[in-house]
């Protein structure tokens, strides 16, 4: 399969691009020709304007991102469209109007909705019809602390764990930090309503949600270890971490370390993995086996194979097109983000 996906890759040339997450498996970050977080695999999809044809090995937001951002003229397919994201599954876009109308109504307009770039097209859609933005896990420091400039407060979407992390990190009190519960379509939040400076949208990526912290808690008594997390790790976790970052800062951190020091890593299995291999004279602890996801070990060698051959015969039934009025509005919060991030 391998030799034949090579074989595909020479025959289409410069008309083919394959992008990979990092949390997709070793097979197909071999055969892909650019490997990144999802701010590099948005910026990748961006410039490129040569490949015709841009398969897209990772999860459903990342391919309809990259559809957003490249021409009409270019085609993204992806090896298993039914590839998903639970946490971005965790907000569609009617709770969303519902959402804004209640909280508008309670704190006012000077809001701007924000979110993470792991959510559907038509969320990114509304945050671009309301003067918002997206954000990605290595520039929601910056793209935050520009949105609190412009306006009041954020309305951030659909992970809690990394608005949380980054509102503490920007200096905000957790006394300011509200939570919309999206099911009891409710504020959580106890204190004056004045002080709320971000309301989180309660969603979680449970692999990352899911990390055993007394596994954390025993490697933070060992003074050998450096712990690093994704900021998709619930505050409890990324307080008492020594460093948290986006999947590419995870790999060069290790990467620009001393060797023979020791890191426990949490987040998804795949990845660790794949740099405990790469940087053998490293100890490098993965702190919960567990964190695996279920639609990043979607896409494997046999059904990258199968898109390749689909595309040479004409058949783009694994394309992935978002709607044109959907597109226009998410392409202006994708914008904002992609031209803070330079
Ligand atoms: P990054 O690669 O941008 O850190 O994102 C991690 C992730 O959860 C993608 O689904
Ligand atoms: Fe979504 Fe979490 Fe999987 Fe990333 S790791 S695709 S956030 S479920």
């Amino acid at each position: 399969m391998i030799n034949r996906i090579k074989e595909i890759k020479k025959e289409l040339g410069s008309e083919l691009i394959i992008l990979a997450h990092h949390y997709q498996s070793d097979e197909i970050v071999e055969a892909a020709d650019f490997v990144g977080d999802s701010l590099k695999l948005a910026q990748y999809a961006e410039k490129n304007k040569l490949a015709k044809y841009i398969v897209f090995c990772g999860v459903h937001f990342m391919a309809e991102t990259a559809d957003i951002l490249t021409e009409d003229n270019q085609i993204v397919v992806m090896p298993d469209i039914s590839a998903g994201c639970d946490m971005a599954d965790m907000a569609d876009i009617s709770q969303t109007e519902v959402a804004w109308q209640k909280i508008t109504e309670k704190l006012g307009s000077d809001i701007m909705p924000v979110t993470y770039i792991n959510s559907k097209a038509d969320i990114k859609a509304f945050c671009g019809r309301y003067g918002g933005t997206t954000v990605t896990s290595s520039n929601a420091l910056k793209v935050v602390e520009w949105g609190l400039k412009q306006k009041n407060r954020i309305f951030f979407l659909p992970d809690q764990n990394l608005g949380r992390n980054t509102a503490v990190d920007l200096g905000i009190g957790l006394d300011e930090v509200a939570v919309w519960n999206p099911v009891s379509e409710t504020l959580e939040y106890d204190g004056d309503m004045n002080n709320i400076k971000i309301i989180l949208w309660k969603g979680y990526c449970y692999v990352h949600h899911n990390i055993d912290i007394k596994k954390v808690e025993r490697l933070k008594k060992l003074p050998e270890f450096k712990i690093i997390v994704h900021p998709e790790c619930p505050y409890e976790i990324a307080s008492i971490a020594d460093f948290k970052g986006s999947t590419e800062y995870i790999i060069n951190k290790v990467k620009s370390s001393e060797k023979g020091s020791s890191w426990a890593i949490g987040t998804e299995f795949n990845l660790v993995s794949r740099i405990k291999k790469m940087y053998p004279d490293r100890n490098i602890e993965i702190i919960d086996q567990n964190s695996k996801c279920k639609d990043m070990g979607l896409t494997s060698a046999e059904s990258l194979l199968n898109v390749l051959e689909d595309i040479l015969k004409g058949n783009l039934s694994k394309r992935i097109c978002v709607d044109k009025d959907i597109a226009k509005d998410a392409k202006k919060a994708l914008d904002t983000m992609l031209s803070l991030s330079v």
